[in-house]
């Protein structure tokens, strides 16, 4: 289903809010993948020892945020080969066909050094992917992350191989320097191949692709940047904080120190403040709109299931107001290097 094609859509909240119009359609990069400038990211699916699957969400709450995205008119999912070791393709794959819409896949390229040490595994690794989606084709490829014994020429070529097999659709690259994109995107141009997108960290607590030249070059040579890990892990919905610190692994990650949690506060009390303008967004719906409002950005919040999938869909179909951005660019200037 193409975003913006019809419906009304439940935000969350019990009311509603109309499906994005065509000018908040966005095309990834040259590739010509038209999706709402907002995706699902599923590296949660089937993660048991780093997010809790299995405990505190499952299959059927899985399924029922693809189905609230879907009806939301967000159609980007963004798996990997890496996520549970397979089981977060293998659970988008069954959501989707439960859910019988079409969908926009995003996969990754893990690229194990110690089983994958040519190219060629790309078409491997694409076959089995495939297999645990359960489709014919993948609509995003991407590579996961440079790895200096694979070279980029060679890896872009394998790249440009699966699209001409007809396996893959549009290719991407994932944690590239400005200049590994240039490079990525040169090689790929040799074959007549668009690199559609890089997919970095960035966030209002992340904002380094501004100024390490990422998002400027993907700009520049029309790759959109796709941004994970968009709520800060969580951090910018404004459930954690100091006395309300999560458990597992995020508890012993610097950004979830008790100093940063506290550090973190004046940014979440502004987007609270900012919500309340705009009536009732939460903190995590305005740290979204200010990425989806930024020209090239596309970010890919993860969910657990339907509240937070509802919830992140309704960062879409408003905007925040050039003054709203300057405070919230001016309280998160630490955040840029
Ligand atoms: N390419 C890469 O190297 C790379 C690296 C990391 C991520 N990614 C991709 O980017 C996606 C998103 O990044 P991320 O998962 O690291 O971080 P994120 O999107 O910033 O945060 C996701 C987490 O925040 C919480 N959350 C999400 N929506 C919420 C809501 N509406 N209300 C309350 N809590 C909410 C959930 O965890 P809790 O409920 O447990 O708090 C969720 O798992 C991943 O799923 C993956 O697809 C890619």
């Amino acid at each position: 289903m193409a975003p913006g094609a019809g419906r009304g859509h439940a935000r969350g909240d019990g009311r509603t809010m109309s499906v994005p119009t065509v000018e908040e359609v966005l095309t990834i990069g040259q590739g010509g993948l038209r999706v709402a400038p907002l995706g699902v990211g599923t590296w949660a699916w089937g993660e048991r020892r780093l997010w809790g699957y299995g405990v505190e969400y499952g299959e059927e709450d899985l399924a029922a945020a693809v189905r609230t995205s879907l009806d939301a008119g967000v159609t980007l999912f963004d798996t990997a080969e890496f996520y549970g070791r397979g089981e977060s393709e293998r659970l988008l794959g069954r959501s989707l066909r439960r859910a019988g819409r079409h969908a926009v896949i995003a996969t990754k390229f893990f690229p194990w050094p110690w089983r994958r040490f040519e190219p060629r595994a790309i078409r491997r690794a694409v076959a089995g992917s495939l297999r645990r989606l359960g489709t014919e084709r993948i609509d995003l490829y991407q590579i996961h992350f440079p790895l200096p014994i694979f070279s980029i020429a060679g890896l872009m070529d394998a790249l440009a191989d699966v699209v001409a097999d007809g396996k893959v659709r549009a290719v991407g690259v994932s944690n590239y320097t400005a200049e590994q994109t240039r490079r990525a995107q040169e090689a790929l141009a040799r074959r007549g191949v668009p690199l559609a997108s890089n997919q970095v960290q960035y966030s209002l607590l992340w904002r380094r692709p501004e100024v390490d030249g990422v998002l400027a070059a993907c700009r520049e040579i029309g790759v959109t940047l796709i941004a994970y890990s968009p709520l800060a892990q969580g951090l910018l919905t404004g459930k954690y904080g100091p006395a309300a610190r999560p458990g597992g692994w995020r508890r012993a990650f610097p950004s979830f120190s008790a100093a940063n949690l506290g550090r973190a506060m004046p940014v979440v009390e502004l987007l609270r403040g900012i919500g309340a303008d705009h009536g009732g967004k939460t903190p995590g719906q305005v740290a979204l709109n200010w990425l989806i409002r930024q020209p090239g950005v596309l970010p890919i919040p993860g969910a657990k299931n339907e509240r937070q999938a509802a919830s992140n869909a309704g960062a879409l179909g408003w905007s925040l107001t050039d003054a709203e951005v300057a405070a919230l660019d001016r309280v998160t200037q630490s955040w840029r290097q």
